[in-house]
């Protein structure tokens, strides 16, 4: 497996891969979830390409950008371990050397959910993600569903600036109670940990009565926030029942719809969905 950090060791390792090229980006702090992408990318494609790179401009003033956890070396031993090529680990001058002024915007797919509370977070995903594209180069793109309006972003984004890349969408990855594996998990003491499955209890009500019939939106989001005001510990942001495609609000639910959620255990915050219909 061949590390690096400068642009020029990138561009010389990347004529050395044959295609077709996978390729994975991460913020780091490795855990099943991101793995699970890289097998995708193994099965998938002839090489494996990911990086590590914990992007300052997706971070809002007041979130975790100083405190997010980093282990380098364990993450080189889970990459090599999983059969990666090359690993992109680049300092923060490289992305962003003085006199940086140029972004990558989606707009309206990034006003809602996720991008309706973190207002910027977007902007930088999209900025650091079509920087990681043009230099690696990949044939295919994988990304989780766990975050799952960051994919649909992320393939309207590639779509509309004509990157030849084929995003991959892999699904969430869960602990043995059902809690989304994140990065984030690490910052919650034993009773969040606890109290953090109802995140999944909350979207697994929804869809079981979803999937006995319910169509009404209101109905399944009224469900996500009674089970959520039930655990004293959680402090729920938004929950959404949106159309899969466009991220809009529904009355009813017809075809495929995303039901998400973020919530606050403590001063971590969480983020779940479920895809539906
Ligand atoms: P990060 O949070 O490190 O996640 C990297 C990839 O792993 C994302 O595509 C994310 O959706 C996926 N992932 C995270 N948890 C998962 C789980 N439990 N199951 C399956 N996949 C999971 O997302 C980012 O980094 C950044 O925004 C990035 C795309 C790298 C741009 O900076």
């Amino acid at each position: 497996m061949k590390i690096v950090t400068t642009f020029p060791e990138l561009r010389k390792a990347r004529r050395t891969l044959t295609g077709p090229v996978g390729f994975v980006p991460t913020m780091g702090y490795l855990h099943a979830g991101h793995i699970s992408l890289v097998q995708a990318a193994r099965t998938e494609c002839a090489s494996v390409a990911a990086s590590i790179f914990v992007n300052p401009t997706q971070f809002g003033p007041n979130e975790d950008l100083d405190k997010y956890p980093c282990d380098l070396p364990r993450d080189l031993a889970l990459l090599e371990a999983a059969g990666v090529d090359l690993v992109w680990t680049p300092p923060p001058e490289v992305m962003y050397p003085p006199g940086f002024q140029t972004w990558v915007e989606v707009e309206r797919l990034t006003r809602r959910l996720e991008g309706e509370v973190r207002p910027g977070h977007f902007r930088g995903v999209t900025t650091i993600v079509a920087k990681l594209f043009n230099v690696v180069n990949p044939d295919k793109a994988y990304f989780g569903q766990k975050d799952a309006q960051q994919a649909v972003v992320v393939r309207r984004m590639a779509k509309d600036l004509d990157f030849p890349i084929e995003i991959v969408v892999c699904p969430t990855l869960r602990e043995a109670d059902g809690l989304a594996m994140s990065s984030r998990n690490i910052y919650l003491n034993p009773e969040e940990r606890q109290a953090a499955t109802v995140l999944f209890r909350a979207l697994s009500a929804a869809k079981s009565v979803y999937d006995s019939g319910e169509r009404a939106a209101e109905k399944l989001r009224a469900l996500v926030r009674a089970t959520v005001a039930a655990e004293p510990l959680a402090r729920l942001q938004y929950v959404s029942c949106a159309d899969y495609d466009t991220l809009e609000e529904l009355e009813t639910v017809r075809g495929k719809a995303l039901l998400s959620m973020a919530v606050y255990m403590g001063k971590t915050r969480l983020i779940d969905n479920f895809a539906i219909g």
